[in-house]
């Protein structure tokens, strides 16, 4: 594998959940890969859930480790081609990227959406060029359009707490005062789509997902009758994708608090678990009680963060 973005990447899914059952019972069984190798994780963004798990991750594979936070202590990058840099930003990537990669083995790279330009978010601009014009192998800490390291973690939370072989998966929106970008539902619903499970997605009108991502799958505009017989809800804010309405390409199109996850949206389930990647606004996205009780897993998920970092970063050392 020499580049890390959609489930795709990692082949068979059971195969994947296999290696990261067997790396959870001896993290540091492939210590010996990353001999004298380094990972550098890159950040034009706030982390960390994937600045820590990762950065651990890495060194139970052996690995040296170098953080880059771009957009604190380097120079400004520019990371368009043909630009004038008369402005604030002194290198360009096209310069930058080769140059990071003389340090480094492998390559992972955090850097969000603009959420103004639906066009070149869904090009994957930034990734795009390290996987182009490093010479190794790049994963995505969370790019534009997709977190694949979270939704792996996920999956591997999922496949952990099912009580059933083909479990009822909800994705469901939840508001936020802020535009959040698309990369974890992205990724959510096409790993969801990849596995065995019975995927419904909910939301209100406007919020439709990428069909690149979401694929097929079952979209319940009440988020009521979403939530029947669920076995798992997984929560998460995310702007307008401007699948249906491109004017409003990331923009905040509801606020509609009746969104919000709580008890009596839970009562409806089949005692479902409660997920989300977090960070997580409190009574915003769900209620205190929720994210309290027995049945939320946030803090599992965020455990798998570094299991599947490892995997991930397993298989690229062995691609060297
Ligand atoms: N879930 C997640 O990626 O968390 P961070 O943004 O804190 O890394």
């Amino acid at each position: 594998m020499k580049t890390f973005l959609h489930a795709s990447d990692l082949g068979q899914l059971d195969l994947a959940l296999q290696e990261a059952a067997e790396i959870k019972k001896d993290r540091y069984a492939f210590e010996h890969l990353g001999k004298h190798k380094t990972a550098l994780l890159i950040f034009f963004n706030n982390s960390l859930r994937t600045r820590l798990s990762t950065q651990k991750a890495a060194r139970n594979l052996g690995l040296d480790v170098v953080v880059l936070d771009v957009n604190q202590g380097a120079w400004k990058l520019e990371t368009e081609r043909g630009v004038i840099m008369d402005g604030d930003k002194s290198e360009h990537l096209l310069e930058a990227i080769p140059v990071m990669a003389q340090y480094c083995d492998l390559i992972g790279v955090r850097s969000f959406a603009g959420l103004t330009d639906r066009a070149a978010d869904y090009s994957e601009n930034v990734l795009t060029q390290f996987i182009l014009h490093s010479g190794r192998p790049v994963f995505s800490m969370e790019s534009a359009t997709a977190h694949p390291l979270q939704a792996f973690a996920d999956l591997i939370t999922i496949e952990e707490h099912k009580r059933q072989a083909r479990p009822k998966v909800v994705l469901t929106w939840a508001p936020h005062p802020r535009a959040l970008p698309q990369a974890v539902p992205n990724s959510f619903a096409e790993w969801m789509r990849a596995a065995d499970v019975d995927l419904v997605v909910t939301h209100p009108e406007g919020y439709e997902l990428d069909p690149l991502f979401v694929g097929d799958a079952r979209v319940e505009y009440d988020q009521r009758k979403a939530f029947e017989n669920a076995d798992f809800i997984y929560a998460k804010n995310w702007s307008c994708p401007g699948v249906t309405r491109p004017e409003d390409y990331g923009k905040v199109i509801s606020k509609d608090a009746d969104w919000t996850v709580d008890s009596e949206k839970m009562s409806l389930t089949n005692d479902a678990a409660f997920m989300h990647c977090l960070p997580v606004r409190r009574n915003v996205i769900v209620t205190d009680d929720v994210i309290e009780s027995p049945r939320s897993l946030v803090i599992p998920e965020a455990a798998n963060r570094e299991i599947s970092a490892t995997v991930v970063m397993k298989r690229l050392l062995e691609s060297l």
